[in-house]
């Protein structure tokens, strides 16, 4: 596999891959031929140069040591066994993709035909990968609340429920249990709690500065970074924080340099505030009721959705603004409502529905758009500078509609042209894509919190770290 060459020197501590997974998920049409290397998967460096193993041993799938011709035994490093396991992941991958078939995962359907996947046989394989090898590990340093703590409801439920999964419950089989195997390594920090608890007393909006949060994440940084060895060797590259609170992208403002390759998973995917697609990952926003992980069902089979489109919400943030003055309480088929009446039921409306706008808000990400999902409505987004969840391996055309702001005005002649069979289409392709936005607890492959593991997972994929 090629390396970026011309960037090796002032990156030494890593070596990135000519984008693994762009070029890995970039949708394989049959008339166009994915350049697959045919090196072979051994591809430590330490262990190329002139003299070729004579015996490599692997218990079950980790490597143990190698037997030169000499004699000389070697036993790998700890790094070396993980990078060697990376490397035949990869490679198991490409295979997938060139043979466009992929190992099964026991008793997981999975339906490869499929539109909704960028490239089904990569993203399948690759999961498959993660099941297999993937180890996390949750520094323990900190204390609750604003460490190994996070909101389970609400809207940003997905900060306390990915960290309550990685570190609290103690039941993941992705947790490591020692820093040594780990690919990847979480600050379980919790930007909501911190804003919940160090934020208080807010009298003025000096109490309400950035840099008391960004020097709590910075000192925390500094404390492993001192204590182990981890930080140093990746320069924050295999380490991220979960944030779904708005202020989740503002942590890295005040020391861009510090946070140069960490990766941020926000909620607040916004590419003009500096959410970078190839670094950081976009999870959905989802509003979890408390003591549930999920609204009631409520989707009608696709022949009854007597509504066009359908909006509830306040008006938050010029699109929105945009979205009410245009529509609001004025149109039979484009339901759009800032409250609902007495008696009207949100979930229920959204499942008569065939579309759901879904607009932004004061941050890009709105919960609508898995609330759409699991009420089998069509998400039609309408935002700038959203950087879509999982799109690394989904390609979002297939179960959504997006429109631009400027085109507020003509929802629906946008949606009343979109022909009976894309209806259809799109409908079919939204209830299977729901897998990937369910919350399951503990979790199950293909669901939200995997998808969430497999971006990291992918990211880490992207690049090797040289042994020391
Ligand atoms: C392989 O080795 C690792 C660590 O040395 C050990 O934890 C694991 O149980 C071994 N696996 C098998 C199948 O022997
Ligand atoms: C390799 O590891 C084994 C078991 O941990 C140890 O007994 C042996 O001395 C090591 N060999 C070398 C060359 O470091
Ligand atoms: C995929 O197909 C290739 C070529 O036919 C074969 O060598 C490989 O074992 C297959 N892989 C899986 C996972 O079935
Ligand atoms: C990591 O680097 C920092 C800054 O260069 C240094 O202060 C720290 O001691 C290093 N950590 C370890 C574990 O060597
Ligand atoms: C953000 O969106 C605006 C309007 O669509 C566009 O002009 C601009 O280039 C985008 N910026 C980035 C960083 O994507
Ligand atoms: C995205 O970021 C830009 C630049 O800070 C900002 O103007 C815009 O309002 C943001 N979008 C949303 C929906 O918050
Ligand atoms: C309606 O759909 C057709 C074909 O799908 C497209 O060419 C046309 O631009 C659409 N019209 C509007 C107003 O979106």
């Amino acid at each position: 596999m090629k390396v970026f060459k011309s960037s090796l020197s002032s990156l030494v501590f890593l070596v990135f891959f000519l984008n693994f997974f762009l070029v890995c998920f970039t949708p394989s049409h049959d008339s166009q031929v994915i350049h697959v290397h045919s090196e072979s998967p051994f591809t430590l460096s330490s262990i190329r140069g002139n003299t070729s193993p004579q015996e490599i041993h692997y218990n079950n799938t980790d490597l143990r040591w190698i037997k030169f011709g000499h004699g000389m035994k070697k036993n790998v490093t700890s790094l070396e066994r993980l990078e060697e396991g990376l490397a035949r992941s990869r490679a198991f991958i490409q295979k997938a993709i060139r043979y466009k078939n992929h190992t099964s995962l026991v008793k997981e359907s999975f339906v490869p035909k499929t539109a909704i996947y960028r490239n089904p046989h990569a993203f399948h394989q690759s999961h498959v990968e993660m099941m297999k090898r993937l180890k996390v590990w949750v520094y323990k340093e900190g204390e609750q609340p604003l460490v190994h703590d996070g909101p389970v409801n609400n809207k940003y439920s997905i900060e306390g429920q990915f960290i309550d999964e990685m570190d609290i419950a103690n039941k993941s089989p992705f947790k490591a249990h020692n820093p040594e195997q780990a690919h990847l390594f979480l600050l379980p920090f919790t930007v909501s709690k911190v804003i919940r608890y160090v934020y208080k007393p807010r009298r003025s909006r000096s109490d309400y500065d950035p840099p008391r949060l960004q020097r709590l994440v910075e000192d925390y940084i500094n404390v492993v970074a001192n204590r182990y060895p981890y930080w140093n060797r990746s320069k924050g590259a295999d380490h991220f924080l979960v944030s779904c609170h708005d202020w989740g992208p503002k942590v890295s403002y005040a020391n861009p340099q510090l946070f140069k390759y960490f990766i941020r998973v926000l909620c607040n995917a916004n590419t003009s505030e500096g959410f970078e697609p190839n670094r950081d990952v976009s999870i959905p926003e989802v509003f979890l009721p408390v003591g549930k992980l999920g609204p009631p069902k409520m989707g009608q089979h696709l022949n009854n959705r007597p509504i066009l489109a359908f909006f509830a919400g306040g008006a938050h943030g010029k699109i929105r603004k945009t979205l009410l003055k245009q529509w609001k309480d004025k149109d039979r088929e484009v339901e759009v409502h800032e409250y609902l009446g007495k008696g009207e039921d949100y979930t229920k409306l959204m499942g008569l529905s065939k579309f759901c706008l879904c607009p932004s808000g004061h941050e890009v990400a709105s919960p609508r758009v898995v609330e759409a999902i699991y009420a089998g409505c069509v998400p039609v987004i309408i935002s700038h500078n959203y950087s879509l969840p999982f799109s690394d391996v989904l390609d979002w055309s297939e179960f959504s509609i997006q429109i631009a702001v400027e085109r507020i005005a003509e929802i629906k002649i946008i949606l009343q042209n979109v022909s009976k069979d894309k209806y259809r289409k799109l409908y079919y392709n939204v209830r299977r894509v729901g897998r990937h936005f369910v919350i399951n607890r503990p979790a199950k492959p293909f669901d939200l919190i995997h998808m969430i593991l497999h971006s990291l997972w992918l990211r880490r994929l992207n690049f090797q770290l040289p042994p020391s």
